[in-house]
């Protein structure tokens, strides 16, 4: 077989991403925390509890597994509800942890972006009626100057917000996450005072550190009409694109927040992302269907034809890859890829998922689009929200009960994938030979 290869430019960031909520365990002070704790509410009962212990000292294990694995970069969150217990006590103990957790990533060589804000609030903001509250982006911001403040010796990569599309539908709206509402109108409400509150941010990080790069990780889902030659369908697909993926860089860029029936201007927001941070799982096909008011009349499904992730959550869809990345390239700023990863306990999809979806990158790459990194999610297999430990999403696999790892097969390609800056035709012969010929035909 020909030896073939897709190289990445020099300076490219290899990396995984995580979240505190996730791997820190025992974070008791936030209100996802108390969601777990209450009936019904997560897959199976399951609860993050110690979660992989990075608070406990493990995140030196793990770091030494991304460095050891050729990684480059890492993207990690810290946790406002342990900085910040009470609205008037900061814990200097807590982000002395984050700074030594950061000086961890530097001396092994990994370059760091920081998330502000990954879907967890500290108790007392939530009991303050959460992002609802106006004053919410006023909090935010102290915060987030403290963080910076500590952190900025470490770290010129930040994201304020990870996925706050995603965030405000689940929490606000379909109601699966805290706090639970079903309420189209306070998810809209909740995305004004994020969006503020991102804009806030982005400018006092920028006062703060002169050479800081800030954006947030949108939750990007590509969505393809069931039936184009369906009005119905044109339309519902049209609509939930733009609620979903366009309305917060469009936020960003004009600083004018388009919901479907109304328009709110928040001129602040304008030009705040300096770099376009995309999280990308999957896509998506998308039909009209009355019955789904709490979703826009959108029903979305996979095809029959799929190929499914482990649980049936997610299909391996490498092209919609492809055409977000096209899509994204109007916001006139380079992408960071911050996230794009498939739960597989069995790690049988994994391997294909990777190759495959790191090909399209490299053709959009090719095209000169300026995409930058690629973090996969994740470093461990981590407490997955509402789903628990039932989704596997590591290159390392957790035993809960032991806190041991187990090296995933992917993993050693992912560090081949670092290492060479780039994948070749070993690799995909290696690892995923039944997808050798999309890859490389003829
Ligand atoms: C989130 C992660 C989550 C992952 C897999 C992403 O949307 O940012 O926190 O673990 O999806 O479910």
């Amino acid at each position: 077989m020909p030896s073939a290869s897709f190289h990445f430019p020099k300076g490219f960031l290899w990396g995984t991403a995580t979240a505190a909520h996730q791997v820190e365990g025992n974070n008791s002070n936030n209100q996802w925390w108390d969601w777990e704790q209450q009936e019904g509410r997560i897959l199976q009962g399951h609860k993050s509890g110690l979660a992989c212990d990075w608070w406990g000292g493990r995140w030196k294990e793990d770091l030494d597994r991304a460095a050891e694995s050729g990684q480059n970069a890492h993207r990690l969150s810290v946790e406002w509800s342990r900085i910040q217990p009470a609205p008037d006590r900061w814990d200097e103990d807590a982000l002395e942890r984050y700074r030594l957790m950061l000086r961890g990533l530097r001396e092994r060589g990994l370059t760091a972006m920081v998330t502000l804000h990954h879907f967890t609030n500290p108790l007392w903001f939530e009991e303050m009626g959460g992002w609802e509250n106006d004053e919410s982006p006023v909090f935010f911001e102290k915060f987030v100057r403290k963080t910076v403040e500590a952190l900025k010796e470490y770290c010129t990569l930040w994201v304020t917000f990870n996925e706050p599309n995603g965030y405000a539908g689940l929490s606000y709206a379909v109601g699966v996450w805290p706090p639970g509402k079903k309420d189209f109108n306070a998810s809209f409400h909740v995305t004004t005072n994020m969006v503020r509150a991102h804009a806030a941010a982005y400018r006092a990080i920028h006062t703060i550190q002169l050479e800081a790069r800030v954006g947030i990780a949108l939750y990007y889902r590509e969505l393809a009409c069931a039936h184009p030659t369906s009005p119905l369908d044109r339309w519902a697909t049209r609509n939930l694109h733009h609620t979903l993926n366009a309305i917060w860089p469009r936020a960003l860029k004009y600083g004018v927040l388009e919901f479907p029936l109304k328009r709110v201007r928040v001129p602040e927001a304008a030009q705040t992302q300096d770099y376009f941070g995309f999280n990308y799982y999957s896509r998506y096909q998308v039909a009209f269907d009355l019955r789904k008011a709490g979703e826009m009349f959108a029903r979305q499904f996979f095809p029959p034809e799929a190929d499914l992730s482990g649980t049936g959550f997610l299909a391996n869809e490498p092209d919609g890859m492809f055409s977000g990345l096209k899509w994204a390239l109007q916001f006139n700023v380079p992408i960071l890829v911050t996230e794009n990863g498939v739960e597989d306990a069995e790690d049988k999809m994994r391997p294909r998922y990777i190759a495959q979806h790191i090909h399209q990158m490299w053709r959009a790459v090719n095209f000169n689009w300026p995409v930058k990194s690629y973090f996969h999610w994740s470093l461990v297999d981590n407490f997955e929200w509402e789903r628990g430990w039932t989704q596997r999403f590591g290159l390392w696999e957790l035993d809960l009960d032991t806190q041991a790892r187990r090296k995933r097969p992917s993993a050693n390609l992912y560090a081949e994938i670092c290492k060479e800056n780039g994948l070749t035709s070993e690799m995909v012969t290696n690892y995923c030979p039944e997808v050798y010929d999309k890859l490389f035909p003829g």
